[in-house]
């Protein structure tokens, strides 16, 4: 009996739709359903993966997971508490408590700012006590960034060090949660297997709930305990990955598996080639 664990992110029913711009006044107003009607529960301490095309309404619900977008219907709990529609007051620690990695870490890297201080300001903006400089000095070595990055800037790094920068800025706050967007589709595969390892390690280490959004479902399939299978703005399958990817009951799910075996073997691989390597973030590749 009872639920063997309870769900962190919950949205019941989500609708959103957004109101597409008119060329003139005398056409109709029309809008678009990037979310219909979606339900879903990710439990706490999950690698909870999130998997569709392009379009197919990922981003939407990250960005209303994170309370960044509001549902036009439907409501949105964390950990228990409604946080669509609410105001900031009564976000609570939402802004700290769950924390967000982009696909392109340049547009969330203020180029003009030293590492320290892009790792070290959400501490300063949400209020964290504590010592800031060992706080950093930390991160840096979790995400296996060399203490002299502190003064560098994002420039002078690679696309899998912008990466681990970003992941670090994401963890300083002591979040309870990561939504991953894309985190890793656009770095090279060696690379891509190294963040992926790193990500799954510091989920594990720091007990963290991870969202997973990806387009890509070996990349889903290799990190992921729970699968949700986005098509046109609904949740067409989930559930444990295993059963999603090894007995997939929906067309949809079965096209997306069929299109990827080779792309996940040479995954795979390359993720096993670099396991065991836990510096490579000295030496990867822009
Ligand atoms: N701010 C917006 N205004 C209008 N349409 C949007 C907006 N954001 C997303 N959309 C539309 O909603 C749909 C889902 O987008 P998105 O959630 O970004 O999909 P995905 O992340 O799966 O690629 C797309 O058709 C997209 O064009
Ligand atoms: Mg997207």
């Amino acid at each position: 009996m009872g639920r063997p664990m309870t769900a962190l992110f919950r949205g019941v029913g989500i609708t959103r739709r957004f109101r597409l711009p008119r060329r003139s006044l005398l056409e109709p107003v029309e809008s678009l359903t990037a979310l219909d009607n979606v339900s879903i529960e990710i439990p706490t301490g999950a690698k909870f993966g999130v998997v569709g095309e392009s379009g197919s309404g990922k981003s939407t619900l990250a960005r209303i997971l994170l309370a960044l977008d509001q549902p036009t219907e439907g409501e949105v709990y964390f950990d228990g508490r409604i946080i669509s529609g609410a105001s900031p007051g009564e976000l609570g620690d939402l802004r700290r408590d769950v924390q967000v990695v982009l696909q392109d870490p340049r547009s969330s890297l203020n180029p003009r700012m030293r590492v320290f201080e892009i790792i070290a300001e959400p501490l300063r903006s949400l209020g964290v006590a504590g010592d800031e400089r060992g706080r950093v000095l930390e991160l840096l070595d979790a995400v296996g960034l060399s203490t002299a990055s502190m003064d560098r800037y994002p420039h002078q790094f690679s696309g899998g060090q912008r990466q681990r920068i970003a992941i670090a800025r994401a963890l300083a706050p002591h979040p309870r949660a990561i939504i991953a967007d894309e985190p890793v589709s656009a770095l090279d595969v060696s690379v891509r297997a190294q963040i992926l390892n790193l990500l799954q390690d510091l989920v594990r280490d720091f007990g963290l709930t991870l969202v997973m959004v990806s387009h890509d479902l070996s990349v889903i399939r290799y990190l992921c305990d729970y699968t949700a299978v986005m098509y046109n703005g609904e949740i067409v399958e989930s559930g444990p990955s295993e059963r999603v990817h090894e007995n997939p009951t929906q067309d949809y799910t079965r096209r997306l598996l069929a299109a990827i075996p080779t792309m996940d073997g040479s995954l795979l691989e390359r993720v096993r080639a670099v396991e065991g390597d836990d510096r490579e973030g000295e030496h990867d590749e822009t």
